[in-house]
């Protein structure tokens, strides 16, 4: 009866808009406040110069806070590939103060890079790193770093750095400046301090009294335990915030830090709450504003026409992000570009990052090129391992699909309407009372059986895995982690329990390896009855998310191993599970098969396991239009494998938005639709046939880029660049582009502007590049780079465009599902630049094992040039045997009909004439069926 009455307030609570009253603000919490209040050129850090300490990559020196006492270690590295890493942290903490371990967000301890030493005086210590300065002055201690010559980054520039070391409760009474304000507000006071009668010098009694008003700030009510509606923290530690300012001088636009429902380019908070990251399960988020979502990236790059460059912050906990800009802002703060050339005109973003607990560690991403700090990001937390073909086909999802039967029809639905898909997902009905790894059996009597009927047509299922587990002595997977000790613990080291789908529940401690090691085996084919090699795995509500929690999550004070708390690391739970679900995943099959997950948690490093949705939008255009920000700055943020819910999650969208949903999700790396328990049925055969028609069409489109999109993600596994990316990736030169988010880059070669608008039937659309030529992909209408140009665009139409210049494989054979595809032919698009050369490639492999890992695969290289278009292997360790062959060629912008086509295949035969067919309105040239294998090495010429 309870578990119902807590469901059905949870679903009151889903109807309604967001409850923004469950969730904290800034002025709601302890930590934020405290740092917020930091005013700029108060710091108390001092560095003690003869502390230094300088070793080849490193050098370490001693912070003291003047107001405390209190000495902090300060750790400068150079790192390679053109980064710093800065780490403070407590001399002598009197506890372990918490540091993500290494392997779980960051992929390895960082290669280490060699600094110098330049100057060591009183007031200054400068270093250098090949054409990199760091130039750190000692009181107040902040940290300037300069790339070749030009102020990029500084650190404390401001003075805003706050780290709140661990003390013991009783510690006011040793406080001299600030007894007094302690003993006032110390409930356990017991005598007022003595008066200290001596006369003090001139200077001392104000530094005094400064001192008193710091730790005044430091010594409110809540530092010691918090309360927010009725939840209280009890704060054990007492508070641990650490929080420091980094400025980027000489830029405007920073990104970064999701999740956010927000614009791409980043606002300044001057009249918001800060930027916050904490993974929160929160429910019809509202658009355009810094509240938290369910996952948290801390990484942030500025960029403008000269370089880019970036910090991670390396911290789990709790953390807000203030931004300013002196441009947006107009604002009062010290500018270190005006510091170093005396030019108040210069742009600069002044940024202030806190957290509630940690360390400080920040990395310093130098770049200069957009692609560098991609790249440099990607060496500390790893890259998108290329995912199985069907998983970047289309996925088919509800809250629920009821029965077997209900599975069978919808997948019949599909064939029938020429509908291709490729996953079809069951969400937590498909359980016995949501104990996840079980059926419910009078609706899921074979689910091996129903599974083997999708694998026949290369299908997949996907099952939801939830983290929680229902509080169940008949329930195994519960009693066992339970019995071993692995369930996470209250204050009082009681499991844990929470309220969440099946009621009274607890959480595996998933932050510890042994737990995760446990989890893995639970999707072994013998452990996870009704399964089978092709049912793959989503994990929702991994924030955690639970009912009755302080914002709707775990309580801060709750119990992780080694003493730690949600506090210290509650950003990166979510991640352990996605990873040992993911790994789970790998074991069933020996390591062999590639495999998927989808999470709805995560941190920086999910991309190495994971796939990301939105979470829980709403079918309304708004949540349309603000999923391109949102999974660009996911991409920009390394999560490359990521989309929002087709449709919207929640309420019934009309037709029109459904199909233009369709339509802009087709180019989301990760293409669900789903909806809620709720809304009406909106499989697109239900649809009118018109729309129906027209989603067809965009899913078509879809998987007969199939090979381009691999190629990407196999590129983007390499290189870690984003795969949906905004045009200043490409075109970082153009400051008209870099804010634009509402068209987008698939790749380097398409460009994409779906309409995001009711009622709208034409659209600008900028072409980027001056030199740059564009495409259509259907009409071959052809574009010219540096102008915005209105494009027609009724209902069947969505603004796409292929770049001059390059060649895109494409397999245009209709199919079922992706797998059904994995011999078809390719054709070539061939889309010439106005020099009328093109350039693409291509890589394949099986699509579906780690066999390429092996060297079993294809990168294939086309170029075309002088009329001669080629192929040839631009990767020698990759061979991979396949019948896939060319079986068309078209070529778009080519002046005139030829005379005559032949090829002269290298693998085999000589020279052969080709059959041809000139379209002089559209300037396209089709060549039909070269027939050559697409492992040949060939020359087309064209006479
Ligand atoms: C919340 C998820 O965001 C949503 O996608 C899912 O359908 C429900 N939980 C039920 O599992």
């Amino acid at each position: 009866m309870l578990q119902l009455l807590f469901c059905l307030s949870y679903f009151v609570i889903l109807s309604s808009a967001v409850s923004r009253e469950n969730f904290k603000t800034c002025e709601q919490s302890g930590f934020c406040k405290r740092n917020r209040a930091m005013q700029p050129g108060q710091s108390p850090y001092i560095a003690l110069v003869d502390s230094l300490q300088v070793q080849a990559n490193s050098l370490n020196i001693q912070l003291l806070n003047k107001n405390n006492n209190v000495r902090l270690k300060l750790e400068v590295f150079g790192l390679q590939d053109n980064m710093f890493r800065v780490k403070i942290n407590e001399l002598s903490p009197i506890k372990e103060r918490y540091e993500i371990p290494v392997g779980d967000s960051l992929i390895e301890e960082p290669k280490l890079h060699n600094i110098n030493l330049s100057q060591k005086d009183k007031d200054k210590v400068v270093f250098t790193m090949d054409s990199n300065k760091v130039v750190m002055s000692v009181e107040p201690f902040r940290m300037d770093i300069y790339s070749n010559e030009d102020p990029v980054i500084s650190i404390n520039a401001q003075g805003l750095m706050k780290f709140e070391h661990y003390r013991k409760k009783e510690s006011w009474l040793s406080t001299t400046g600030s007894s007094l304000f302690s003993w006032f507000t110390n409930p356990f006071r017991e005598a007022p301090p003595a008066e200290n009668e001596e006369e003090k010098p001139e200077g001392e009694e104000k530094k005094e009294e400064e001192n008193a008003a710091e730790t005044k700030t430091e010594e409110e009510p809540d530092m010691w335990e918090e309360t927010f509606k009725t939840f209280t923290d009890s704060k054990p530690h007492g508070p641990s915030s650490v929080g420091i300012d980094v400025s980027f001088p000489g830029f405007e636009d920073v990104y970064g830090i999701p999740e956010h429902a927000d614009t791409m380019a980043l606002k300044t908070t001057k009249t918001t709450d800060p930027y916050r990251l904490f993974n929160l399960d929160v429910f019809e988020y509202e658009l355009y504003n810094p509240m938290a979502l369910y996952g948290a990236v801390p990484l942030m790059y500025a960029h403008n026409e000269m370089r880019t460059v970036g910090i991670f912050w390396h911290n789990a906990a709790e953390t807000w992000i203030d931004i300013s800009s002196n441009t947006a802002d107009k604002s009062v703060f010290s500018h270190i570009a005006d510091f170093v050339k005396g030019n108040n005109e210069i742009p600069q973003t002044d940024t202030h990052w806190f957290s509630e607990s940690g360390v400080i560690d920040i990395f310093i991403l130098l770049g200069p090129t957009p692609s560098n700090v991609f790249k440099q990001y990607a060496r500390l937390t790893g890259t998108t391992p290329l995912p199985p073909l069907y998983s970047i086909a289309y996925h088919q999802c509800r809250w629920n699909y009821n029965d077997q039967d209900d599975v069978k029809s919808v997948d019949a639905n599909f064939d029938k309407y020429d509908l291709p898909y490729d996953v079809i997902w069951l969400d937590i009905e498909h359980t016995d009372g949501k104990k996840y790894f079980t059926w419910a059996h009078e609706k899921f009597p074979h689910p091996e059986e129903m599974i083997k009927n999708l694998s026949v047509k290369g299908r997949k299922l996907v099952t939801i895995v939830d983290p929680h587990l229902k509080r169940e002595d008949g329930y195994s997977v519960y009693t066992d982690a339970r019995d071993k000790g692995y369930l996470v613990k209250n204050k009082d080291g009681n499991d844990y329990d929470g309220w969440c789908w099946p009621g009274s529940s607890s959480w595996p401690d998933f932050t510890n390896a042994e737990v995760r090691e446990w989890w893995t085996g639970k999707f072994s084919l013998s452990e996870y009855k009704g399964s089978t090699p092709d049912l793959i795995v989503w994990n929702d509500m991994n924030e955690p998310s639970v009912f009755n929690g302080p914002e709707i999550t775990f309580h801060k004070d709750v119990k992780h191993m080694n003493g730690f708390e949600n506090r210290d690391l509650h950003n990166i739970y979510g991640l352990y599970v996605h990873q040992a679900t993911m790994e789970g995943l790998l074991r069933r099959s020996g390591g062999k098969e590639r495999s998927f997950v989808l999470t709805r948690a995560f941190f920086a490093g999910s991309q190495r396991h994971s796939a990301v949705w939105t979470g829980d939008n709403i079918g309304e255009w708004s949540h349309l239009k603000v999923s391109i920000p949102m999974v660009l700055s996911l991409n920009l943020a390394g999560i490359t494998f990521s989309g929002a819910d087709v449709g919207g999650f929640f309420k019934n969208p009309e037709h029109e938005l459904i199909t233009r949903w369709y339509q802009t999700g087709v180019f989301y790396p990760f293409l669900r639709a789903h909806a809620h328990l709720d809304t009406k049925r909106r499989e697109p055969y239900l649809l009118p046939e018109e729309h129906m028609n027209i989603i067809r069409e965009a899913l078509r489109l879809r998987y007969s880029l199939l090979p381009y999109w691999y190629t990407l993600f196999y590129q983007a596994e390499q290189d870690g660049l984003p795969i949906f990316r905004p045009l200043w990736v490409d075109y970082p030169k153009n400051k008209e582009v870099f804010r634009m988010d509402d068209q987008f880059l698939l790749g380097s070669s398409i460009l994409a502007k779906p309409i995001t608008d009711q009622g709208t039937t034409n659209t600008n659309v900028y072409f980027p590049g001056r030199h740059d030529i564009w495409y259509d992909i259907e009409t071959y209408e052809v574009y010219d780079g540096g102008v915005t140009k209105n494009v027609a665009a009724p209902l069947d139409k969505i603004p796409v465009y292929q770049k001059g210049g390059s060649i895109i494989p494409r397999k245009l054979r209709p199919r079922r599902s992706s797998s059904l595809m994995y011999q078809d032919p390719f054709t070539l698009i061939v889309c010439l630049d106005q020099q009328g050369s093109a350039k693409g490639e291509l890589y394949l492999d099986d699509y579906h094992t780690f066999q390429y890992r092996n060297g079993e695969y294809l990168l294939r290289e086309f170029t075309f040039n002088n009329n001669n278009l080629s192929s040839k292997n631009i990767d020698p360790t990759g061979q991979f045997n396949t019948r896939e062959w060319i079986e068309k060629i078209i070529i778009v912008g080519y002046p005139k009909n030829p005379l005559n086509i032949s090829i002269k295949n290298f693998s085999g035969e000589n020279s052969k004439r080709l059959d041809h067919k000139y379209n002089s309105e559209e300037k396209s040239l089709t060549i039909r069926k070269p027939g050559v294998n697409i492992a040949d090495v060939w020359t087309i010429t064209i006479e």
